[in-house]
């Protein structure tokens, strides 16, 4: 598996992704732009954009002097991506490409930012070195990557499901989104020539629409979910949701909803 990108979507899973990622995802994604601290003209890279969360909320921070760029190596994230772009700020550029193969000149970006996209790199090191090239020096990297799956009620929920209804190959794929650590990502980052590098943890509680139905359809949106689906069908997608859902009573609200905390490691530095 060392030459192939982890996450990748296929068909109509990247539209779900866009709605089903987001209430998860918006809470890391404003975390990960305060770390950086972009400003008004800046060049700024969303590496591993998949549909554009991120390059979205940057484009208002940097306003119509500056320049946002997306890079994915998924063509129906980039297609999502492009769909969903605003009209109102600089034009950001969604691109088809791999972390370590970027279609931009050397120091083009002020600061470039990847959110729980690391850990998905067949090759880390060159991700990282690739990144690096395209940074001025002096230009500012921030990373998401999710904390230890033994930290995570929603996703050890949804582990154990995806092991009952996908088997182990689809419960081995969810594991690689926490497989990252802090250890190897500073390493990385410092092996690739970056400079005061610096991590700490988030934790949000995250408001969840209600389980009953979101824990499927969240899961439908996921590479691991699409092996569950391959295993079992809607049914399987349907009974590993309710899987999910039953496991988190404790944090369901009257409505069905849920506030369940997410721990992701966020890590900066400098080119
Ligand atoms: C969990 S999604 C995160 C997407 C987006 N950053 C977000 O926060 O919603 C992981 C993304 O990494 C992308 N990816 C995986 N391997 C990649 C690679 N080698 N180069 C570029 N993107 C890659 C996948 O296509 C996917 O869009």
């Amino acid at each position: 598996m060392a030459d192939v990108s982890g996450f990748q979507l296929t068909g109509t899973q990247p539209e779900r992704y866009e709605t089903y990622a987001a209430p998860i995802n918006t809470p890391f994604v404003t975390a990960l732009l305060d770390a950086v601290d972009l400003w008004p003209g800046a060049t700024v890279l969303d590496l591993a954009c998949g549909t554009g969360f991120t390059a979205r909320a940057v484009a208002p921070l940097v306003g119509p002097t500056g320049r946002v760029h997306g890079a994915d190596i998924n063509e129906g994230m980039i297609r999502v991506a492009r769909e969903h772009h605003p009209r109102l700020y600089p034009d950001i550029e969604f691109t088809v490409a791999p972390a370590d193969r970027l279609p931009y000149s050397d120091g083009t970006f002020d600061a470039v930012v990847c959110q729980q996209g690391a850990q998905f790199f067949p090759d880390l090191r060159a991700a990282l070195t690739e990144t690096a090239r395209v940074t001025r020096p002096g230009g500012r990297f921030a990373a998401t990557v999710w904390a230890a799956l033994d930290r995570q009620p929603y996703f050890r929920a949804q582990h154990r499901a995806v092991e009952e209804y996908g088997g182990p190959e689809a419960a081995e794929n969810l594991s690689q989104a926490f497989s990252c650590t802090t250890e190897h990502l500073t390493a990385a980052l410092g092996e690739a020539g970056y400079r005061d590098t610096a991590h700490r943890e988030v934790t949000f509680g995250v408001l969840l629409p209600p389980l009953d139905e979101y824990a499927r359809d969240q899961l439908s949106a996921v590479s691991w979910g699409a092996l569950v689906a391959e295993a079992g069908g809607d049914d399987a997608l349907a009974r590993a949701g309710d899987l999910v859902r039953d496991q988190l009573t404790s944090c369901i609200a009257v409505d069905g909803t849920a506030t369940v905390p997410f721990t992701a490691t966020l890590v900066t530095a400098t080119r």
